[in-house]
């Protein structure tokens, strides 16, 4: 690949580009190189109009990627829904815009692989229309693009110019580098789409949350590692929550089978390390909440398999991992209200209040995960509110509900904080 000399501008930035069906969509080449060669990874989506002007194999060749174009792909569904597709961007770039596209995103429909990424995504569009001038100044049209911008998409161009058709006027695609020169700008500002309604004037608009959730698996050999009976339930009902609630969602998840909380950005991890790693690069925030069930300890993982030969079985040294929650309370740029989660199988009040004296955190949400509880996997928790102002327990009920009912509090916490109460 070209450019060894260009700026990676948009090193580690993924984008996600869809294709609609014009004759520019030859400059969506370009346009894929050109982001490449400034570091980002290119995904391509195409719509069906999209392939009678550029083959998907352009597309492949010079974005790394395979192309998707279909909705219902068993294949591509199973490796990673469709939804995910849209979420793992950090942008979504449509080029070319048709009148068609516009109108389908602007209405909401989702009859094709694009249109429904348009409409699943919790990132910002950049559309760059291109079509007829006549079509470009039709009313429908106008209509179309205020609707867009009203719900936060972003446009760069067209720009004023001879049509393929003949005509000459507004309607020309812009060309690939303003296009890299709005991405850039557009990625420097705020990616996620807008939240509209009740989400939007929520009482965590504004505010950064990250939450951790799930068991840690650490690894013995590389086909063995210790775990813990977490399922990631109470951590997701909380960044669920959180998100619902109008916050900016950071998800650190340990292994689940749970599907992704809606409006969240999820980064996936294994271990205590990698999780405390991802931790660390999702800060700054307003609001930290380890619920996640980390391993206290790891062992050295063997670099193959160990084999049962020799005699007796293999003793393992345990390694006392990283402590996220005591890390996030002392560091530098600590978050305002710093919560940690206490999984205990008795005296589960007491071990509370050590462990919020302890970790430095200014609440514990405390449960007790013995035999029979069914909190460990299960849908509803009894949960112990412990503060330095006391104790509150409240009585069982949805992980939904304590979810939603902790949320309350630390917006009611920020709010007092901000007033000086
Ligand atoms: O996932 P579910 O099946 O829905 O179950 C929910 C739950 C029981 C896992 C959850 O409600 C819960 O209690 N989570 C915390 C579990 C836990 O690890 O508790 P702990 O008492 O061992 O740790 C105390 C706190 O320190 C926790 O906030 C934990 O995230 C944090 N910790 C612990 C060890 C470590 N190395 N780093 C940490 O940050």
């Amino acid at each position: 690949m070209s450019g060894q000399n260009i700026a990676q501008s948009l090193g580690g930035k993924s984008i996600l580009l869809v294709v609609g069906g014009g004759v520019a969509a030859y400059k969506s080449l370009d346009l894929v190189r050109r982001l490449r060669e400034r570091g980002a990874r290119v995904r391509v989506v195409m719509t069906k109009a999209a392939k009678e002007f550029v083959t998907p194999l352009a597309f492949t060749s010079l974005s790394n990627e395979k192309v998707h174009d279909d909705l219902f792909s068993a294949t591509d569904e199973q490796a990673m829904g469709h939804i995910q597709l849209s979420r793992d961007a950090d942008l979504i770039v449509v080029a070319p815009a048709t009148a068609h596209l516009l109108a389908r995103a602007a209405q909401g429909l989702c009859d094709d692989l694009a249109a429904t990424l348009l409409l699943a995504t919790d990132k910002r569009a950049l559309y760059a229309p291109a079509m007829n001038l006549r079509m470009w100044l039709a009313p429908a049209t106008r209509r179309n693009v205020a609707l867009l911008k009203q719900d936060g998409a972003l446009f760069v161009g067209p720009e004023d110019g001879a049509m393929a058709c003949g005509e000459y006027g507004p309607g020309r695609m812009s060309e690939p580098l303003e296009i890299v020169a709005a991405i850039e700008a557009a990625l420097k500002g705020e990616t996620r789409r807008p939240l509209q309604g009740a989400a939007a004037r929520g009482p965590l608009s504004g505010r950064h949350v990250v939450v951790t959730s799930g068991p840690t698996h650490e690894a013995i050999d590389p086909v063995r590692y210790i775990a813990n009976r977490s399922s990631g339930k109470q951590g997701h009902a909380v960044a669920a929550a959180a998100a619902a609630a109008g916050g900016r969602v950071t998800l650190v998840s340990g292994p689940v089978t749970l599907a992704d909380p809606a409006g969240c950005d999820v980064v996936r991890v294994e271990s205590a390390c990698e999780m405390f790693a991802a931790v660390e690069r999702a800060m700054p925030a307003d609001v930290f909440i380890g619920a996640a069930a980390v391993a206290d300890w790891r062992v050295e993982a063997a670099a193959d398999k160990i084999k049962k030969e020799g005699a007796g079985a293999p003793a393992f040294a345990l390694v006392e991992n990283p402590d996220i929650l005591a890390a996030v309370s002392h560091a530098a740029d600590r978050p305002r209200v710093v919560v940690g989660f206490a999984a205990e199988t008795r005296d589960v009040i007491a071990h509370a209040k050590e462990k919020l004296i302890r970790k430095g955190c200014d609440l514990i949400v405390a449960n007790d995960v013995s035999e029979g509880s069914g909190v460990f996997g299960g849908d509803a928790n009894e949960a112990h509110f412990v503060s330095p102002a006391g104790v509150e327990s409240w009585p069982r009920m949805s992980k939904e509900a304590v979810a939603a009912q902790l949320v309350a509090r630390l917006a009611d916490i920020l709010n007092k904080s901000e007033a000086g109460e």
